[in-house]
């Protein structure tokens, strides 16, 4: 065939992409192997019913059709409304675009920002398209790792060392995949001074804003000044039990968004016609969003409680999302050596940290998209493979 573009063949390049375990873990549970599968982002449990239905009365009432490309009207409006609430800021329909999910909104933001050379700075750890995202840019970034020390909250003073002159954007994302750190006012406060001392765009990725544990979701777009510099990335998926629905949308300035809408032109050309009238009765409604977080909050206590006390372990950032990080590094500085091992033996599958970059060396990823039972059960194979570790592993790891 003849050449595809570079800019396709760089979007991932080739080699370990940090997923070996859990593919081959999902391999062996669709073989039927009794294997306890943490190693996944995805809800365990169906899409809330009233959703279903919704699409289910918009399929039979002919709702067929191309719809307006940054969204129906009503779904825009919907989405500000949240996004309101989420922020804390006023926001209209015209500063909302819809997308078909939040790695779409991403995918606008920088889009929308950055040319081909400009740079950007990403926290990590991080969710795994980041990188990709910007390269399908012809963007550069440079990664901040934020300490596991430091609870994974980023350290503003390394954010601002990376910022080059040609730095256009910085993203961040609270609640944290993989980490499940909630950033704290004054990480927050930090990052936004350093976006309004270099005038640069901060992307916000909040498709956690649910799930933000013991303190209410904190969003920088509600910071002094930054309401002109903040894009949001927001999605139904993880809020509204949508994964698969494919829905998200975009927050920030009219006129960027305004801009923006040329890209559902050239991509999607609008969204799915029953699938946007399902979400704006799951957005008006709040349909599951409620039973949804509380479902996490109370797997995360029960996760964590069968940790408690057991000291060959330490609990890192896991204050809110979907996900548990607990360090290692007592028992075994090499995580995916451990995330093998423990497959092995226990048949049970969880992400090494060093998927998600540097900083989560030594760690372990636990997924919380899991009944309670199974949750309890793979914290007890924990314990038992860890308090089996042979001893020169563990000396060789201190
Ligand atoms: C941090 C983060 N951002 C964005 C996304 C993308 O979500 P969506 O399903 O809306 O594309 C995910 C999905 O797991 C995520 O964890």
């Amino acid at each position: 065939m003849p050449h595809p573009s570079s800019r396709i063949s760089g979007i991932s390049p080739s080699g370990k992409d940090g997923w070996e375990v859990h593919f081959a873990a999902l391999a062996r549970f669709q073989n039927g192997e009794d294997i306890l599968m943490l190693s996944v982002g995805d809800h365990d449990f169906d899409t809330p019913s009233q959703t279903v239905e919704a699409c289910v009365t918009a399929v039979r009432s002919g709702h067929h059709h191309y719809t307006q490309l940054p969204g129906l009207p009503r779904l825009r409006e919907a989405m500000a409304k949240i996004a309101s609430e989420a922020t804390g800021v006023a926001t209209t329909a015209d500063e909302v675009l819809a997308t078909p999910g939040g790695q779409s909104a991403l995918y606008a933001a920088v889009q929308a920002t950055l040319d081909p050379g400009d740079h950007a700075v990403v926290v990590a750890p991080y969710y795994a398209t980041y990188p990709g995202t910007f390269r399908a840019a012809g963007a550069s970034f440079t990664v901040v790792e934020a300490r596991a020390e430091d609870g994974f909250q980023p350290n503003a003073k390394a954010v601002g060392e990376a910022v080059r002159p040609n730095t256009r954007a910085i993203l961040i994302n609270t609640p944290n995949n993989p980490t499940g750190a909630v950033y704290t006012p004054e990480t927050l406060e930090g990052i936004a001074d350093i976006c309004r001392r270099h005038d640069l765009w901060l992307f916000s990725d909040e498709v956690y804003w649910t799930l933000a544990g013991s303190r209410p979701h904190l969003s920088p777009r509600a910071l002094p000044g930054m309401k002109e510099r903040t894009l949001i990335i927001n999605s139904l998926s993880k809020s509204h039990g949508m994964t698969g629905w494919r829905i998200g949308w975009l927050t920030g300035p009219a006129e960027l968004i305004r801009l923006a809408i040329g890209l559902n032109l050239v991509s999607t050309y609008g969204l799915n016609d029953f699938v946007s009238r399902a979400a704006i009765e799951a957005l008006e409604n709040g349909y599951g969003v409620k039973e949804i977080a509380d479902r996490y909050a109370a797997r995360r206590e029960i996760f964590l409680a069968e940790m408690r006390g057991f000291n060959a372990v330490t609990v890192r950032g896991s204050e809110g999302g979907m996900y548990v990080m607990l360090d290692i590094r007592a028992v075994e500085a090499d995580c995916e050596r451990f995330a093998w091992e423990l497959l092995e033996a226990e048949k049970v599958a969880v992400m090494p940290g060093s998927s998600f970059g540097e900083a989560a060396e030594g760690h372990i990823r636990i997924s919380l998209c899991q009944p309670d039972a199974l949750l309890q059960e793979a914290a007890k194979r924990l314990k038992r493979f860890i308090s089996a570790y042979p001893v020169q592993d563990k000396a060789r790891a201190l």
